[in-house]
């Protein structure tokens, strides 16, 4: 299942990360795809504020993984971008596919590590404030890309 459509605000695309929360299990892996500043880090505030995370959610690039666990499931935060030809295993496995829901920026850095399914959102820029945002996914992350399907056109 695939779905693409037009995110035309910053709010727009927290709205689908709190909506996104709602939907998500525990055990769930969102990889998050996208030019530089496409919103990936957007989308993982609105999944935060979803599950009622009051900390506030920033870019981990220089943490690679940062750990909520005072929401209403766990949220491991992963940026992989730093870990560019860095294969070295530093435990981020123990945060995948887990006791938690994992968001993953720059998955495509430790694809060693990634689960054969996923939920797959790739985002892009079209103007200012605009981008193109696609989700797609299998089994039970096909319904949830049709839950959003509904809702965000
Ligand atoms: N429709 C939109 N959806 C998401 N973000 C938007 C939108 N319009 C404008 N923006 C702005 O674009 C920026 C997105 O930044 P964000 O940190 O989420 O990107 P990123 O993909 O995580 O970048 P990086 O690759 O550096 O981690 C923010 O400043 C946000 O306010
Ligand atoms: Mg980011």
């Amino acid at each position: 299942m695939e779905h693409e459509f037009t995110s035309i605000s910053r709010e727009q695309t927290i709205a689908l990360g709190k909506r996104l929360a709602t939907l998500l299990n525990l055990g769930d892996v969102v990889l998050l795809t996208g030019d530089l500043g496409a919103g990936k880090t957007t989308i993982t505030k609105g999944i935060a504020n979803g599950l009622n995370i009051t900390e506030k959610v920033n870019s981990p690039t220089f943490n690679i993984l940062k750990i909520y666990l005072k929401g209403d499931k766990p949220l491991f935060h992963i940026d992989a971008y730093r870990l560019e030809d860095d294969k070295k295993d530093i435990g981020l496995d123990e945060y995948i596919g887990e006791a938690g829901i994992t968001v993953i920026e720059w998955p495509a850095f430790i694809k060693h590590l990634l689960p054969e399914k996923a939920l797959e959102i790739n985002i892009t820029h079209r103007d200012l404030t605009s981008r193109n945002i696609t989700l797609k996914g299998e089994g039970h992350y096909a319904d949830v890309v049709n839950a959003i399907a509904k809702e965000f056109k």
